[in-house]
């Protein structure tokens, strides 16, 4: 059964990637994931542990090779543009269109879902506020710093009102004081809004900020999931770093590694 509250949902999820003749490689193992309105949920994991592969399946860019997947209630595999108009996504590798401004970015983006210019703009106006680039949205976004741009990017993300936001390595590859930045911009939007909110990070004194709840992926099987404190309890670890590397490394932990 799936309640209102649920807003994804998987069962036994799996992905496989054929990697020449007869290597395959397991991008997801059989996750069993619930994620509830309105949360800040963290998807932790090193390089390569599955966590794009996760949010692509969830918002369609890739199908599940086994196992279901649910976003607001609808199965990926039927009812994705259902989905799609319902999500926002900033993509790890997210590219930006340099040559228009800020705003601009964003009433282009919001114009391909089809969303009246009057609309538009008041919620340019309502996201360029929240993010803190007012003064400089009518700057070409080529000369804004890597974090700026960041910023130009959850806005453009939110510009739909998505139900639900993933933002996959928001913080990865730009300096200290952006990924700050970014950070306190996305409590600010968190708090602000009851909205759900999905990000994969290797950052894990960010999840501490920033979730409510959090899931361990390694080698695409979900080792654990949790709050924070609740996880630092099961695994007997000083704190979530211990956590993190006991599961990720197989040594220290002394708890039970399984769901
Ligand atoms: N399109 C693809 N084709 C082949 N293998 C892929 C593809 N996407 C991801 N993989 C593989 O799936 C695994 C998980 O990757 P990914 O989900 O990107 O991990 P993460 O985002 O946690 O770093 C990796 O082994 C990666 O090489
Ligand atoms: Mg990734």
């Amino acid at each position: 059964m799936i309640t209102d509250d649920v807003v994804i949902k998987t069962e036994g999820l799996t992905k496989t990637f054929e990697k020449g003749k007869k290597r395959e490689v397991i991008a997801l193992n059989r996750v069993d994931l619930e994620i509830t309105r309105g949360e800040v949920f963290g998807l932790l994991g090193t390089n390569g542990a599955g966590k794009t592969t996760l949010i692509r399946v969830l918002v369609g860019l890739l199908t599940p090779t086994e196992g279901k997947a649910y976003v607001l209630g609808k199965d990926v595999t039927e009812d994705i543009d259902y989905i799609r108009q319902r999500v926002g996504l900033l993509p790890q590798e997210a590219g930006i269109y340099d040559r228009l401004t800020a705003r601009e970015n964003l009433i282009y983006y919001g114009g391909l879902y089809g969303i009246p210019e009057e609309e538009l703009n008041s919620r340019a106006d309502n996201l360029l506020e929240i993010v803190g680039l007012k003064e400089k949205e009518d700057y070409q976004v080529k000369g804004f710093s890597g974090g700026m741009k960041r910023k130009v990017l959850v806005a453009r993300a939110l510009v739909i009102e998505p139900e639900i936001l993933f933002l996959d390595e928001p913080t990865t590859a730009i300096d200290t004081l952006g990924a700050r930045v970014v950070r306190n911009m996305l409590k600010e939007i968190s708090s602000q809004q009851k909205r759900t909110v999905i990000l994969t990070t290797h950052d894990l004194t960010e999840v501490k900020e920033l979730c409510d709840r959090v899931g361990i992926l390694n080698e695409g099987k979900l080792v654990a999931i949790g709050k924070p404190s609740e996880l630092e309890e099961k695994f007997r670890a000083a704190n979530l770093e211990e956590v993190f590397t006991g599961l990720v490394t197989g040594e220290g932990v002394y708890g039970d590694a399984s769901l």
